[in-house]
């Protein structure tokens, strides 16, 4: 349960907001690659924080993310003409590039333009693992992004997808960093339906739908720890890791005695308003490139994470009730819903777009949570009073990995796991 005050600060993201203030520290994803994919190809509309943007590739391949209001009488630059190193409004033609300047203003008299003086809002961007990432925050605050493995394997070593949501970042976020509804909302019986979701392989150890969830705070989040129940002497550890402000790392399925060797998949949940959010899935496969049959059932936009529609909207939504079947659920399927990211998004949409906390019964099983909401509260409040957040300018702190792994029941878990949560070799800043 939280107080009314703490929701606000936790869900409301705009400009000038506490925590859209804390967001705007951290780089964030914001489109994908695919989405302008060459030089001068159309401009697409961005909206993320609450704020109209657009993003274009020039002739010279650079990226821009500039204000999506020409700053003339404020027309909207997505539909503006993408050609020659810049971005033209189609209402009277002043013309923009990357950085915002203005470079043309054909309507005004050569003595009377003023193109010198008029400059567009711009975000800085880089491009890593097929995402487009934009800075939002101050200037004199910048710093290099998230080393998250997934953004710096080779192409074909990892895929990154997105899907709208249609409630708040946070109530996201909290689906994600929650063991224990795994047994319940994504449980299926998997003798009646062999076909349904075979996609992802559940593991047999998820049977015990009473997990002991150990949380440890980290400096770049916190790690998570889904205990179950294995063997008479082992137990079965899925370790979720959360990143702040907004990522998590799945823990791997595949090899269920010790994930070493298998890829993993994760989140990001970048807020485009305080009412709607992007869920962003990446994968990660640190030791060999995907299959092709791999990335379309991972990456593509039919696959694992969706289906999506051509603005990424999923195809069983809230106005099709998630096309929940009666039948499949009788049959086994614990929601009667198809596919386990829109079980998630039928729950968490479900709710309203932003879930009231103060109406809540927290239990032992809620600790992940419990501890996110702290912790964002207490960084945004930290930095409306002056502190930075450190982890923004700690890239190297994102490149873990989640795991999971059968342990003896005696074991020491940083002994008998712990070499396993680093990333990768960092071996050049790819921006
Ligand atoms: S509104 Fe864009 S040029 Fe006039
Ligand atoms: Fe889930």
């Amino acid at each position: 349960m939280l107080s009314q005050e703490d929701n606000d600060i936790l869900t409301q993201v705009g400009p000038g907001t506490k925590m859209g203030e804390l967001l705007r520290r951290f780089w964030m994803p914001a489109l994908l690659e695919r989405e302008i994919p060459e030089p001068d190809s159309p401009p697409v509309k961005v909206r993320i924080l609450g704020e109209d943007l657009v993003a274009f590739k020039d002739t010279d391949g650079r990226v821009g993310i500039l204000d999506n209001f020409c700053p003339h009488r404020l027309a909207p630059m997505h539909l503006g003409r993408n050609e020659k190193c810049g971005l033209t409004c189609i209402y009277h033609g002043w013309k923009f590039d990357v950085e915002g300047n203005c470079v043309d203003m054909p309507n005004e008299t050569p003595e009377k333009e003023f193109s010198s003086k008029v400059r567009m809002k711009a975000y800085p961007s880089v491009i890593r693992g097929g995402v487009i990432w934009v800075y939002m925050g101050p200037e004199e605050k910048i710093s290099k992004p998230p080393e998250l493995e997934w953004s710096r394997l080779p192409e074909g070593q990892c895929y990154a997808t997105k899907r709208l949501q249609q409630n708040n970042w946070a109530q996201a976020v909290e689906g994600g960093i929650d063991s224990s509804h795994i047994s319940f909302l994504h449980s299926r019986n998997m003798d009646k339906q062999p076909d349904a979701d075979k996609k992802i392989p559940i593991n047999k150890y998820h049977q015990d739908g009473h997990p002991v969830v150990h949380v440890e705070e980290t400096d770049y989040g916190m790690r998570i720890g889904g205990r179950r129940k294995a063997e008479e002497d082992s137990y079965y550890w899925r370790f979720t890791q959360f990143l702040v402000p907004f990522y998590t790392m799945i823990a791997p399925v595949g090899n269920f005695e010790d994930s070493r060797n298998e890829p993993y998949n994760g989140h990001a949940w970048v807020p485009i308003d305080d009412e709607n959010t992007w869920t962003w899935s990446f994968g990660a496969n640190p030791h060999r490139a995907y299959t092709e049959q791999e990335l379309s059932d991972l990456g593509g936009d039919e696959g694992m994470w969706g289906p999506v529609d051509d603005n990424f909207r999923p195809v069983h939504n809230m106005d099709n009730n998630y096309h929940q079947d009666r039948e499949l659920q009788k049959e086994g399927n614990y929601s009667g819903i198809q596919g386990i990211p829109n079980q998630d998004a039928a729950v968490q949409e479900g709710m309203g777009p932003i879930v009231d906390r103060t109406k809540e019964h927290l239990g032992s099983a809620d600790l992940a949570i419990i501890n996110f909401r702290k912790r964002l509260i207490q960084m945004a409040k930290d930095l409306a009073d002056g502190k930075e957040p450190e982890a923004a300018n700690q890239g190297n702190w994102y490149n873990i990995r989640s795991v999971a792994i059968v342990l003896d029941k005696e074991a020491d878990v940083d002994e008998g796991a712990g070499d396993l949560f680093a990333g990768g070799e960092i071996r050049s800043a790819a921006e």
